[in-house]
């Protein structure tokens, strides 16, 4: 995987198959703590999914099953590391209706949002914007991660392993 954008906030790495996204979120994994918000945009089958599945299996330390929420719109996970709460809002009909969906209680823990569009102005505040594009082959992935000011550090060390 080789970094081929970057800001002084944000780098892109080109994964070319699935096992190289795992392995970013992997990597992500080790420097996530409680209280962070990952956001993961990208159309349908970019592998919102399948990252967010790589990042909680990666915290479980374990194999576990990990289903999409593209239905329930939530999963949550009681880890020994803590909570991580990983949502799908694609069918989300109303902004406010994320909150019914428990949005606050999952603040304290470690929060994945796949379609955070769907909150509008809603997006808790300094998330990390993990964006999915179409790479140069049907399996490839151009991933770009953007975070603020409390991302920053965490960025500069992630970048090192590509
Ligand atoms: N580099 C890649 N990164 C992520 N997924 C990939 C990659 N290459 C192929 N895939 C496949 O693309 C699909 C992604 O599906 P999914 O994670 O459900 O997407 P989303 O949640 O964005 O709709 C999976 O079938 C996965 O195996
Ligand atoms: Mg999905």
């Amino acid at each position: 995987m080789k970094i081929t954008v970057q800001t002084a906030t944000s780098f892109t790495v080109q994964a070319h198959s699935l096992t190289e996204t795992q392995r970013l979120a992997q990597e992500l994994a080790a420097l996530a703590a409680p209280g962070d918000v990952i956001a993961l945009r990208g159309d349908l089958g970019m592998g919102k999914s399948a990252f967010a599945r790589a990042f909680i299996q990666a915290r479980a330390g374990v194999s576990i099953e990990v289903p999409s929420p593209t239905f329930t719109l939530v999963q949550a996970y009681e880890l020994p590391s803590g909570l991580i709460s990983h949502f799908d809002l694609y069918r989300l009909r109303d902004a406010s209706d994320a909150y019914e969906l428990g949005l606050d209680d999952a603040f304290g823990g470690i929060i994945l949002i796949e379609w955070p569009e769907r909150l509008g102005d809603g997006l808790p505040r300094n998330p990390l914007v993990i964006s999915f594009l179409p790479g140069a082959t049907a399996d490839g992935r151009a991933i770009t991660l953007e975070g603020g000011a409390s991302w920053a550090g965490r960025l500069d060390f992630l970048k090192l392993k590509f």
